[in-house]
């Protein structure tokens, strides 16, 4: 066990000590954890081995997941792809900095260990003030998967990541809670046609614009579970990823449907004395106020960022209530509610309940 340092920092113009701190701690080849627009993200020099093997020990993570290495700088490229094709200098010029990391052809000094020995390697530029910050005062790219342990739901607090990772670091900078809210979007640009991985946080509509030929991977209820010995072509898709430590189910129709099937489900876990918890959007509200069951509102149906920025928050809060089972509504597929859905996918673990 080691002390976790909480320092609070200014996630508009962040204090040049605390930061000098940070890249310190960094430089020395230590773990912290940081604020990022999507995620807290758990960092380490992305060129020391033993650095970012202290990342797959803290999170309980095997070494077959690979992880994204952020940079401040495109210029920092040059080190870390072979090369930088076309469309990614129109996708970057889009969208960096911002969540979307690109998959490009890795550059032999990117140790192995950071793409889990695949030829090609993870690259994002983070928007978020701080993430910045410590990437240019480290000096180095940082290496960073989310900051939360392995299968639990992603941070988008530093009390999350306290919560996960207390006496596993030596520092959480707290940059308050995370705009975005759901990781990046994950685009393969190693694969004819350009492939989205894992869907997040610029929406395929948004990437389409610039490259309009990027289809989406298999939907996550068509992948096989997790195999620790091979790496995977993108193991983020593995089902009950982001899981909740209690069980999760997502219900699909029509919202009177939902309502009424939620309803039931709700006396049928109450006659057993079980608490259940809800993930609603504000419009369901009236219905479930009287039913005696711990409620979390992710926002209006209207506004997919405010869903996105609140579901991880959702899914803690209502684990943390210590309710038995959590029931979800589910959101439009389309803009960002592509990203919200897959993580309500990997929460439930699949387990929809589909109503006609
Ligand atoms: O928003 C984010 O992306 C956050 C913040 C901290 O930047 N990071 C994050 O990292 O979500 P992580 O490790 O939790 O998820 C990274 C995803 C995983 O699904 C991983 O399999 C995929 O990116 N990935 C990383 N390197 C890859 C590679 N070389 N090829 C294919 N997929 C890769
Ligand atoms: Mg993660």
């Amino acid at each position: 066990m080691q002390q976790t340092d909480i320092q609070p920092i200014s996630p508009i113009q962040p204090e040049a000590a605390s930061i000098a701190h940070a890249a310190s701690i960094l430089r020395q080849g230590k773990l912290v954890a940081f604020p990022t627009e999507t995620v807290y993200g758990l960092g380490a020099d992305a060129l020391n081995i033993e650095a970012v093997q202290q990342i797959f020990v803290a999170k309980g993570r095997p070494l077959s997941d690979p992880l994204i290495v952020h940079i401040a700088d495109t210029s920092s490229l040059e080190h870390l792809v072979i090369h930088f094709p076309p469309a990614a200098r129109q996708l970057a010029r889009a969208f960096w900095p911002g969540p979307l990391t690109l998959i490009l052809p890795a550059a032999p000094q990117v140790p192995s260990i950071v793409t889990a020995g695949l030829a090609n390697v993870a690259i994002r530029m983070p928007r978020h003030p701080v993430a910045l910050a410590l990437i240019r005062a480290s000096g180095s790219p940082i290496a960073a998967p989310s900051a939360n342990r392995f299968m639990h739901v992603s941070p988008t607090t530093a009390q999350h990541v306290y919560a996960d990772l207390n006496g596993l670091i030596p520092l959480i900078l707290d940059g308050g809670p995370c705009s975005v809210g759901v990781e990046s979007t994950v685009l393969d640009l190693c694969s004819q046609p350009p492939t989205i991985l894992r869907p997040g946080g610029v929406s395929l509509e948004a990437l389409r614009t610039i490259l309009p030929e990027i289809q989406l991977s298999m939907p996550p209820t068509q992948h096989t579970p997790h195999d620790s010995h091979e790496a995977m072509q993108s193991p983020g898709q593995m089902l009950i990823h982001y899981a909740p430590v209690v069980p999760a189910f997502l219900f699909e129709g029509t919202t009177d449907a939902m309502h009424t099937a939620m309803l039931h489900e709700i006396q049928q876990h109450q006659a057993q004395q079980q608490q259940v918890g809800l993930l609603l959007a504000d419009e369901d509200l009236a219905t479930f106020q009287e039913s005696g069951v711990h409620i979390y509102t992710l926002g209006s149906l209207q506004a997919p960022e405010q869903i996105a920025a609140r579901l991880y928050a959702g899914l803690r809060t209502l684990e943390e209530a210590g309710v038995q089972v959590i029931l979800c509504r589910n959101f439009e597929e389309h803009g960002l509610g592509l990203a919200i859905r897959d993580r309500l996918l990997k929460a439930t673990g699949g387990k929809i309940i589909q109503l006609s």
